[in-house]
């Protein structure tokens, strides 16, 4: 997905891209250089924060930091419960927190989340132990909570909702933060998106697959580009009074399954 919001960007921007594969990193600079997009590439582990204080220090010694779009993440098959925690929720504080300290005036930030974060409904119990993931005890919390949701969708699966949870969540918390230094902040949540992470989760899900894109609206799994314009959207002038939401692209999934009644004769 982050070579495609790079590739939709295009070449307005200085871009650093980021990942903790040097091999992915190489064939991402490859793949936008052969669309005459000049990248520089830097080796991070979001879940790492010196790792990301280096990242954010190199993107601002490079010039204004007008954009961050924050696109790291582990899906349920790829990791345990405690590794998803930790890269997909504190990775994200961490992402927000050094960005906060060098993000432009008019500057933004996107983080992307994902649909199956909209499976917790706001206000309810899991708020209070996701407020400070910053403070020590933060995953020792989230690892609980993972424990008593895993129930419906087994540990790991658990740890991604909430992870996903999280980034939506932090992201509006932080809005008034980065209204203070002029810069607006949003997420993205997507649906299923063929991409490589896509499609490992689509095949371990198999026949549950084929009945969630028939619940879909838009009756097909989304492409990366499609995500891409979004974000571009967002980072943006018209979204110039957009901050501290969530945007919702997956095909219409979310509103379908959570109102299953609704239009059906
Ligand atoms: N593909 C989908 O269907 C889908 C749906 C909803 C949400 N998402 C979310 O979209 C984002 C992008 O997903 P994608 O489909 O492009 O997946 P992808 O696996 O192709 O890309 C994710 C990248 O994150 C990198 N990464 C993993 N751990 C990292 C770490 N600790 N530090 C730095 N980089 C790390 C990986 O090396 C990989 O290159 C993820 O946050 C994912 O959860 C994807």
């Amino acid at each position: 997905m982050g070579i495609a919001i790079a590739r939709r960007l295009g070449s307005g921007y200085e871009f650093l891209l980021a990942d903790v594969a040097q091999d992915r990193l190489d064939q991402a600079a490859a793949q936008l250089a052969e669309q005459g997009i000049r990248a520089e590439g830097m080796v991070c582990d979001i879940a790492h924060r010196p790792s990301v204080g280096r990242l954010l220090d190199r993107a601002a010694a490079m010039g204004q930091v007008a954009a961050v779009i924050h696109t790291a993440g582990l899906s349920p098959h790829m990791a345990d419960p405690g590794r998803i925690m930790e890269v997909n929720a504190l990775g994200t504080a961490y992402m927000i927190e050094e960005t906060y300290r060098v993000i432009a005036h008019g500057g933004v930030m996107v983080n992307i989340s994902s649909m199956a974060g909209h499976n917790i409904p706001a206000g309810g119990p899991y708020d209070q132990a996701l407020e400070r993931p910053l403070e020590e005890g933060f995953l020792a919390a989230a690892a609980q909570l993972v424990q008593g949701m895993a129930s419906q969708a087994g540990e790991t699966g658990a740890a991604y909702v909430l992870s996903k949870y999280f980034t939506i969540r932090y992201s509006k918390q932080n809005a008034a933060r980065f209204g203070q230094k002029g810069a607006r902040i949003v997420s993205v949540s997507p649906g299923a998106i063929e991409t490589p992470m896509g499609r490992t989760e689509y095949e371990a899900k198999g026949s549950r697959m084929a009945a969630m894109l028939e619940m879909t609206p838009i009756s097909r799994f989304g492409q990366a580009s499609e995500i891409a314009s979004a974000v571009a959207f967002l980072v943006g002038p018209d979204a110039s009074y957009i901050t501290g939401t969530d945007l919702l692209c997956d095909g219409g999934f979310i509103g379908a399954s959570q109102n299953p009644q609704v239009g059906q004769e």
